[in-house]
This record gives structure tokens, C-alpha cells and sequence, in this order.
């Protein structure tokens, strides 16, 4: 996170910027709900809901809740889903380390939900197609994957282009992605692959010629500003799904796969205001 960016989450009145927070008052007020209505019933006497209902109830107003918060739309379904996994995971006896397990994989796996508000998903054959396309087997390229995920893209490139002078580059912070990434790496034994555990923000992007990120629409302000301070200007940025709407690319690219992909792409350094 810029610290421009990790400013505007500093502050109470910030503070239910981040969308993981604005989830856990959600249910948090689904659950104070549901007491107000069990006590209101015991106290006028009224008959109370049986057991699924009730954590019906309480899905149903996190997700009015979600909704109503701007959430983005995949919070809906673990909204949804969260209050009868609980229950059923108190019901199955399962010991409370279970639950500090499972805990500790998904932070393993999805750490920068909470502060990047990027989820891990991966790019398709298609795409690592289309971005073949601009390298070119028999000239170098310096890509960088920003949040290379499992590696896929990073793979696909280093087989699509066997230019000795070619380096193929993957920055990620979640631990499991980055693990997984590193040991294949490895196990290809290709010199011009290289993965860090490190920040996309930390990373100086005149260092490569083909810089491709597919993160969420959260981080593109910010992306697009590194990138204009940064970018060499025969560089390309291509940005898989999400832009700046402030500051849209130049050049789109409408991909034929199921998730009807486009990649937005900016040849040079994103210039301010609107596109060039
Ligand atoms: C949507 S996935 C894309 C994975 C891969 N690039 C691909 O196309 O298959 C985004 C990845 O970016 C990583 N990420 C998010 N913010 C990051 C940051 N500040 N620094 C490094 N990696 C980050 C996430 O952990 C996640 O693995």
C-alpha cells in the first residue's frame, strides 16, 4: 500500500474504509439483530423462530448489510455463507485450534484482501495468449507479473519466449502464493525467472519493458501514478480487468474467453487526466 493510500485508512472516521471491517460490523449487527429479536419475542411472548431460520435471519440481514455498505459483490456470497459455517462448525465439536487453523491458511492464502484489497484469482490460458503477443519470441523482454499469484502468467511467458536475455519477474506478498511460486520456479530450473517476496510498491517498474498487474479496482489510482512516475516510455503496462475510470487506458483489448477478459493497455507512462 502507497502511503498516500495507507493515509486514507488512518483516522476513525477512515477506519470503515477497509471492506473486511465494514463486513464484521455486517454481521456483527445481523447477530445484535437477531438478540433484539429473541429477547423482544421472550419478553412479549411471542413464538421464536427454530434454529435455521434464525441463521437464515442472520445471513439474510449481513447481506442487506453488504449490500447496503458497497461491499463488492463476491462479499455477498461469504456473507452469506459465513453464519452457518459457524454454526456448523461449533455443532461439529471440531476443537477451537481448528478454527485458528483455518484462519491461518486463508491469511496464508488471501493476506492481501484485508489491506489491498486484492483477493487471489488467476489469469487464464487466454490471456497469457494475448500477452504473448507483446513479447515477441525472438527479442528480450523484462516482464513483471505485479502479484504474480500461483505464476502462472510468469510460466507461461518464459515458455512463450526463450530469449536468454529475457527476464521473467513475479513479485507477491500473500506467504502460500509466494511459496508455491518460488518451488516452481525452482523446479524449472530457467535462470531468467526470478520471484520476490515483496511489495508491488516497492517495486521500480523503469526496471522492465512489459509490466502486467490484475489486482482489483482498488489499487489503479495508484498504480497509474507509480506507473506515470516510473514507466520507461517504450514500455507497456496492460492491466487485466480493472482501470483507473478516471483515467482510462488508451488501448483495450476484448478477449474471447468465458469471463469475456479485457486487458487495458497503456503503451508509455499513463499520462494524467483522461486517456491519451
Ligand atoms: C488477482 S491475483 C493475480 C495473480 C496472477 N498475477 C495471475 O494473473 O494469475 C492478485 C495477486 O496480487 C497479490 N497482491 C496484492 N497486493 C499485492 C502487493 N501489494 N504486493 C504484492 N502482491 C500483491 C495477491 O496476493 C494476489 O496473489
Amino acid at each position: 500500500m502507497t502511503p498516500e493510500r495507507a493515509r486514507d485508512f488512518t483516522g476513525f472516521k477512515n477506519v470503515l474504509k477497509r471492506p473486511v471491517l465494514r463486513a464484521i460490523v455486517a454481521q456483527a449487527l445481523a447477530v445484535a439483530a437477531l438478540l433484539l429479536y429473541v429477547q423482544g419475542s421472550v419478553a412479549l411472548g411471542f413464538p421464536l423462530l427454530s434454529l435455521w431460520p434464525k441463521i437464515a435471519l442472520v445471513s439474510s440481514i449481513a447481506v442487506g448489510l453488504t449490500i447496503a455498505f458497497r461491499l463488492p459483490k463476491w462479499w455477498i456470497i461469504i456473507q452469506a455463507a459465513l453464519p452457518p459455517l459457524v454454526y456448523l462448525g461449533i455443532a461439529s465439536g471440531l476443537p477451537g485450534w481448528s478454527f485458528g487453523l483455518a484462519f491461518a491458511a486463508l491469511f496464508l492464502v488471501f493476506s492481501n484482501v484485508a489491506g489491498e484489497r486484492v483477493p487471489l484469482y488467476l489469469s487464464n490460458a487466454t490471456v497469457w495468449h494475448a500477452l504473448a503477443r507483446f513479447c515477441e519470441p525472438d527479442k528480450p523482454v523484462r516482464f513483471i507479473d505485479l502479484g504474480c499469484g500461483l505464476g502462472g502468467t510468469l510460466f507461461a511467458l518464459a515458455k512463450a519466449n526463450k530469449h536468454p536475455d529475457s527476464t521473467f519477474w513475479g513479485v507477491e506478498t500473500a506467504p502460500f502464493p509466494f511459496a508455491v511460486c518460488r518451488l516452481r520456479a525452482f523446479l524449472t530450473g530457467d535462470p531468467r525467472i526470478q520471484i520476490e517476496l515483496k511489495s508491488i510498491w516497492d517495486v521500480d517498474l523503469k526496471d522492465h519493458s512489459l509490466i502486467y498487474a490484475f489486482l482489483s479496482p482498488a489499487p489503479m489510482p495508484d498504480l497509474l501514478d507509480k506507473a506515470q512516475r516510473e514507466m520507461r516510455e517504450e514500455a507497456v503496462l496492460i492491466s487485466n480487468s480493472f482501470e483507473d475510470p478516471e483515467r482510462p487506458a488508451p488501448e483495450q483489448n476484448h478477449l474471447e474467453d468465458r469471463r469475456k477478459t479485457v486487458l487495458h493497455i497503456w503503451r508509455g507512462p499513463p499520462s494524467k487526466g483522461s486517456a491519451k
